[in-house]
């Protein structure tokens, strides 16, 4: 009688620990729809993906700017070209709290305008941890204005410049600490 209490016991105990086990996969699995996953594994990205995240799925025109850089500005670089410059929710949190680096996941992209206002180019920078951690992760793209892939990935005409800022994240537009 006692065996049979025992192996009851046991049993239950095994159900108890398969619930639990059920419960944090279905949280887990929920997390992962509303959250969603992120853009890269473990650095690996390419610029189509992220052009069809800031497109279709998180359409970057809903993003907030650079504090301060609310609508049309002008570069400091010749010929002056205008800018506008937004920034997702996770780089804006780097730069309103000064945290002195970008996060994984961090997102700056920066239009470039003709004087009557078209877009003629899209340069971004995505951080994606473990990408290239000698150049502080970012991903580098430059596209057209249709999407078309200039240049991206680690790419030197970016990073030869913008290293020169590399103690501000390698970005320019603000300092961030
Ligand atoms: C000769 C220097 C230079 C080169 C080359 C350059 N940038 Fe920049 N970039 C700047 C400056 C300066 C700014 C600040 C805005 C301004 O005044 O134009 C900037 C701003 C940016 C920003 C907004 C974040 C920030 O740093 O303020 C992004 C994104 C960006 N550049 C991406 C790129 C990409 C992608 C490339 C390569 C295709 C590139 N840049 C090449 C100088 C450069």
């Amino acid at each position: 009688m006692r065996k049979e209490y025992k192996l009851l016991m046991m049993n239950r105990l095994r159900c108890r620990i398969m619930n639990a086990f059920c419960f944090l996969s279905v949280l887990c699995m929920l997390h992962g729809f509303c959250i969603g996953d992120p853009l890269h594994k473990e650095g690996k990205i390419d610029a189509l993906t992220l052009w069809e995240y800031m497109i279709v799925e998180n359409p970057y025109q809903n993003y907030p700017t650079w504090p301060g850089k609310e609508g049309f500005y002008e570069s400091t670089m010749p010929p002056g070209n205008i800018l506008k410059l937004y920034v997702n929710d996770l780089a804006l949190d780097t730069i309103v709290n000064k945290r002195g680096v970008f996060p994984d996941g961090a997102l700056l992209i920066k239009e470039n305008y003709t004087d009557d206002r078209k877009v003629f180019l899209i340069t971004i920078m995505y951080k994606a941890k473990g990408f290239n951690p000698a150049g502080h992760d970012w991903y580098w793209v430059k596209y057209k204005p249709d999407g078309e892939v200039r240049l991206e990935g680690k790419v030197d005409a970016c990073i030869t410049c913008h290293v020169g800022v590399a103690s501000n994240d390698y970005v320019f537009t603000g300092s961030i600490k």
